[in-house]
């Protein structure tokens, strides 16, 4: 095929093979999201580019070098979103709907896109789930965003791959001060700093902190710690928030190195992290954002929230084989006619049965073919039975009925019984 028509590198087609995973995966988080009283927010996928540069910060990686910003007709800059937070933040305060400190909870899904160096787990093109909740300043709510996530990777059989970290960033006053703090120290130290965390002491030192560089980290060993720089606020936050995960059972490591990638926390932050998935095994993110929506011009209102990589989690699904078998089954019924009339007759049959069972999966043959080829294909259907109809059956107005997988002989249904021989023997979603 030629180059052009290939699609764009770190963007993935969704294949009819893996989207019985991906719905599966993606019904459970709703679910859960619904029964935690988070209501569905879906904003543009293109925003102006002002929106992220103000809210994830003009000095990260993600505004200095991974947006995929452009001009449209009419001169404007806008972006791809690279995340999910800046918009929903856009929404609350263009709608008016957190005015009066009223509280909103709410949950979004959809690509994202980022143009980072793709490998397994990092795409350019990527999908979240992510909850994001208004108006509310206490820990419970910070506890419930985890509590609901843990309990999602219960429902999905990969709670022992994933470990809970967590660290408080603190007020922005308890921030600055621990910043200057660590400039100070690390200014001391700088030959001894790679590149990279030299230039990041000038723009966003918190970032230092997260350097993979085995001597940057070698100098941190004896840096300034965060936990000691926090104001009483931000402690009895995060001492409430321990104690709710306690309460709830919820095993985590304070990891006070984590500052995230973004800069809009505050206080509480949190990734759940594998090891299973290799260099990419932060699977869920998030934290506490205190400032944000009075940085974007609207009263100053709490917000914390989290998003998941979706394909990060079906990865580990696959890896852990945590994949329901019967998530890939999609047909229940296969329906097989041989010659003219029966195709007639078995077309309106099928409208009929649907009428019964609006929730039965069944696929009539398409294409004709003989009733070996016809067969073949109702087998790899993966579909638990066979519906046969030839002239003879129309001659006596019934359908041949075949179990394809395990017992049960062939046995001829009346066309008026079958809708409700079907019910008693296929569960239908
Ligand atoms: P984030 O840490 O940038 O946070 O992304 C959240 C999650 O999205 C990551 O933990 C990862 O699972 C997934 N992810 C990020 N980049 C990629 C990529 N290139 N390829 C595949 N998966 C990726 C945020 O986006 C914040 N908006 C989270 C948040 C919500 N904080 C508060 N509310």
């Amino acid at each position: 095929m030629s180059k052009s028509l290939q699609a764009i590198r770190g963007m993935n087609d969704i294949l009819p093979e893996q989207t019985p995973l991906w719905r599966y995966f993606e019904s459970t988080v709703a679910r859960l999201c619904d029964n935690y009283g988070y209501k569905q927010i879906r904003t543009p996928i293109v925003e102006f580019t002002e929106l992220f540069k103000r809210s994830i910060g003009e000095v990260t990686d993600i505004v200095e070098k991974e947006m995929y910003t452009f001009e449209d007709r009419n001169g404007d800059s806008l972006t791809l979103r690279p995340e999910g937070t800046a918009a929903c933040v856009r929404a609350v305060l263009e709608h008016g709907i957190t005015g009066g400190g009223q509280t909103q909870k709410m949950w979004y899904i959809g690509p994202m896109y980022r143009h980072e160096r793709p490998q397994k787990g990092r795409y350019r093109q990527f999908h979240q789930i992510g909850c994001e909740v208004f108006n509310l300043d206490g820990p419970d709510i910070d506890a419930e965003l985890i509590v609901l996530t843990w309990r999602l990777w219960g429902q999905l059989g990969i709670r022992d791959a994933v470990k809970l970290e967590l660290n408080s960033l603190g007020t922005s006053e308890s921030r600055g001060r621990y910043r200057e703090a660590l400039v100070e120290y690390l200014s001391a130290h700088l030959d001894k700093l790679d590149e990279d965390s030299q230039r990041r002491l000038k723009t966003n030192p918190l970032r230092v902190l997260d350097t993979k560089n085995a001597d940057t980290q070698a100098v941190l060993v004896d840096a300034p710690k965060m936990a000691d720089y926090l104001d009483d606020e931000s402690r009895v936050h995060f001492e409430g928030l321990k104690a709710r995960l306690d309460a709830a059972g919820i095993p985590y490591v304070i990891n006070p190195k984590l500052v995230r990638g973004l800069d809009y926390y505050s206080k509480t932050v949190f990734e759940w992290v594998t090891d299973k998935l290799g260099a990419q095994g932060t699977v869920c993110a998030g934290g506490r954002y205190d400032g944000l929506v009075e940085q974007m011009g609207g009263k100053p209102t709490p917000g914390v929230g989290f998003a998941m990589g979706i394909e990060r989690l079906i990865l580990l699904l696959e890896t852990l084989e945590q994949v329901p078998e019967e998530i890939s089954r999609q047909v229940d019924v296969y329906l097989c006619a041989f010659g003219e009339a029966a195709e007639l007759a078995a077309l309106a049959l099928s409208e009929k049965v649907r009428d019964q069972l609006p929730n039965l999966r069944l696929q009539i043959n398409a294409g004709a073919g003989s009733f070996k080829s016809q067969f073949k294909k109702a087998d790899k259907s993966g579909a638990l039975y066979a519906l046969i109809l030839g002239d003879d059956e129309l001659g006596q107005q019934v359908i041949g009925f075949k179990p394809l997988r395990g017992q049960g002989e062939q046995q001829n249904i009346a066309f008026d019984a079958l809708a409700a021989h079907l019910a008693t023997c296929v569960v239908q979603g």
